[in-house]
């Protein structure tokens, strides 16, 4: 059974060339499947609204939403570090709000919380470290503040890049114990990993951070379209099609179920019951007659 990651080793993790792999789960039957991978860090990510619930986006995520989703993670996965993400608009008003919603997340399961911003959310996530939250930053691409047309990647020239550097030194001092790195270009990525001392995790953003995440449902090719930083490790999107129309098409011909599928029962119990139900009683067996 593997070793649970606890966050401060998560932190400690920079710099021993272990390479940390995270993957989405937003449900009990994918953590269950995470938890038995060697997968060591589970992000309940607010990718739910878009990859879940059916969002354009996860702007519409609610705190209630990650909490019930969080609950259905944690109860499957006991053996591995669990990352909620804060929405959209539960720690963008203060600090002390940010605390008040990633208690909620803790009480939840949650064992660090990720908040997506850099130099303007330092004091949020410094506040959040003081509380005795472990936080994991996340910069370059924050699909929280754009509309999903703009998704694209970030920092390609030197002012945006220089921004992104900015944040990832920002969050790194505010006490963040790891940081994702979304949609960089993998030259900017593999300078920010060299640059801070807590590992980068990397989505989008090449081969050179310490970590890679990947969304559970672009991986497993749940997904219609995807950008080309997914490596798709299975077509179950296509598997769940081909079983759908198989059992339509079973159902239809009357090849399911067959007598494998089905229980069985004492041809006397039925006769008693058919019965009981032409003599009008409610038990097939004889009650006793009332004193009435
Ligand atoms: O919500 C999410 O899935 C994420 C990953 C893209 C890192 O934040």
């Amino acid at each position: 059974m593997k070793e649970k990651l606890s966050a401060p080793a998560l932190r400690a993790a920079k710099g021993t060339g272990r390479r940390l792999k995270m993957v989405t789960a937003y449900d009990y039957p994918s953590a269950v499947l995470a938890d038995r991978a060697p997968i060591d860090i589970i992000l309940v990510g607010d990718s739910l609204g878009n990859n879940v619930l059916g969002y354009a986006g996860t702007v519409q995520v609610t705190m209630a939403d990650m909490l019930h989703h969080l609950r259905a993670v944690v109860r499957g996965a006991a053996h591995t570090l669990i990352v909620a993400d804060m929405p959209f608009g539960s720690y963008n008003v203060s600090p002390e709000q940010a605390i008040e919603n990633a208690n909620l997340l803790v009480k939840a399961g949650a064992d660090c919380v990720k908040l997506e911003g850099g130099v303007a959310f330092a004091a949020t996530v410094r506040a959040l470290t003081h509380a005795g939250i472990p936080v994991m930053g996340h910069t370059g691409l924050m699909p929280q503040t754009l509309p999903p047309s703009a998704w694209k990647v970030q920092g390609r020239d030197a002012a945006s890049a220089r921004g992104i550097m900015y944040d990832a030194a920002a969050l790194e001092e505010a006490g963040a114990c790891a940081l994702v790195l979304e949609a960089v270009p993998a030259r900017l990525a593999a300078h920010i990993t060299a640059q801070v001392a807590i590992p980068t995790i990397g989505i989008a953003a090449g081969p050179d951070c310490d970590g890679q995440v990947l969304v559970w449902h672009d991986l497993l090719g749940l997904n219609e379209g995807h950008g080309r930083h997914v490596k798709r490790y299975a077509s179950l999107g296509e598997t769940i099609a081909g079983a759908l129309t198989a059992y339509c098409a079973e159902v239809d011909a009357g090849a399911f179920p067959t007598e494998e599928h089905s229980y069985k029962m004492k041809a006397d119990e039925l006769a008693a019951a058919v019965r009981a139900m032409r003599e009008g009683r409610s038990s097939p067996v004889p009650q006793a007659p009332s004193e009435a």
